[in-house]
This record gives C-alpha cells, structure tokens and sequence, in this order.
C-alpha cells in the first residue's frame, strides 16, 4: 500500500516545510490537486507552484489534474516535475490522444473517474495506463463523505485489470480514512490518497504508521 497525502489539506502558508516533514516521516507519494474552477467549483495551483515544490523534496509528485481539456497543459506540468499525471476522463475528448502525450513526456499516466463514470471508459486504455484514479467523492473540495457503492467498483476495476493481466495501479481518492482503509485495501486498491484524515492527525509518521497497521 502507498499513503499519498492530499496536500489540499495541508498548511498552504508554510507548504515547503509540510513538504519536509512528509519526507522526514517517511512517505514517498504526494498527492497535488491541480483545480480549474471550471471542471469542478475549486481553484488551487498550478505548474509555477508545482515548479517552487519541486526544489524542496524529492517526493513522488502524484498530479491529480481537474481541468477542462488538460490536453493543453501536459508539457507545463511535465516541465514543472510532475512524476505522474492523472487527467480526468470526463474532461477530455480525445483520452487516449491525451494520455499518450503524457506517457510521451517520460512520465508516468492515469486516469480519473468520477463516481458515476463506468469502468467500460478506460477497458480499452488498460494496457497503457500505470494507474487508475477511482474518485470515491464528487472532486472539487477536501472533507466529504466516502460514496458506498465506490468500493463494488474497486473490486470491479480489480477483476478486470486481473483478467487482463496487467499492472494497472488502483488508486482510490476521497474521504478515505483509516477506518476504511483496510476495506480498500483488500478490495484491490494500491494507493490510498488522504487529506483531512491525514493532515488532520499529526505527527506524520505515527499518521502513516497508523494507515499501515490498518492495511495489514
Ligand atoms: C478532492 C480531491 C482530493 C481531496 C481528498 O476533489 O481530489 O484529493 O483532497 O480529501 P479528503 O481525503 O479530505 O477527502
Ligand atoms: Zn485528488
């Protein structure tokens, strides 16, 4: 299991050090909320933000873009250090034209998708994805509620990348806790992105040690 701190979540006025002490606590993955105000409500930042992190740590920059045509800006957050970008399947016309443009870059791909898109969206782009974002809320905002019916789709998405043997990645995001952690886990998921139940309960590394032991 990999913890990806939802950096929504974190301390914005003092973002380099949050950085720090996510390395210093042992995580490997942070999770970046790129928002656009026009795919969901939410505006956060962007690829110079991205740029200034970059220089602070060398954690695993797990970009989460919720844009509108993100097609227009794989290069800029490829330039800025993203180790992984995840475009949203709604928010894009041409998904496999935009996925391949990332891979294109040396970076890694995923795709998102929301509660109610089918996993029947990305069958077909399986064996070109390194991961599939399974969106567990409506994005746009840190806090909310986990949606029951997303983890039948965990173990939907699971069966279908079993069958066609590939390495796909799972990643779930959206009010994961550590009391459905483990749920998630045995369903299929690899990567767990927190950020209120993880921000929310400091220090770090008793954090992580906390979603471990949940996951076992
Ligand atoms: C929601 C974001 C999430 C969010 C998760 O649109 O994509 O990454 O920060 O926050 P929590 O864990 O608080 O639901
Ligand atoms: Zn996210």
């Amino acid at each position: 299991m990999i913890l990806s701190p939802s950096l929504l979540s974190c301390d914005f006025s003092r973002l380099a050090d949050e950085l720090k002490a996510l390395e210093a606590a042992g995580l490997k993955w942070v999770h970046l909320d790129v928002m656009d105000g026009l795919f969901v409500p939410n505006i956060t930042f962007g690829p110079p933000i991205i740029t200034s992190m970059r220089k602070e740590c060398s954690l695993f920059f797990d970009t989460h873009l919720m844009i509108e045509k993100p097609e227009r800006y794989i290069d800029m957050f490829a330039d800025a250090g993203a180790d992984l970008i995840c475009v949203h399947a709604e928010a894009t016309n041409h998904l496999e034209r935009t996925v391949a443009s990332i891979a294109e870059r040396g970076v890694q791909c995923a795709v998102a998708l929301n509660p109610a898109t089918p996993l029947e969206t990305i069958k077909y782009l399986l064996p070109q994805l390194d991961m599939v974002l399974l969106m567990t809320v409506n994005p746009g905002f840190g806090g909310q509620k986990f949606i029951p019916f997303c983890m039948d789709k965990v173990r939907e998405l699971k069966m279908m990348i079993t069958a066609a043997g590939s390495k796909t990645l799972i990643q779930v995001d959206g009010g994961v806790t550590a009391e459905n952690a483990g749920e998630l886990v045995h369903a299929g998921v690899d990567v767990l992105v927190s950020g209120s139940a993880f921000f929310g309960y400091p220090p770090y590394d008793q954090r992580l040690k906390t979603f471990e032991a949940a996951c076992s």
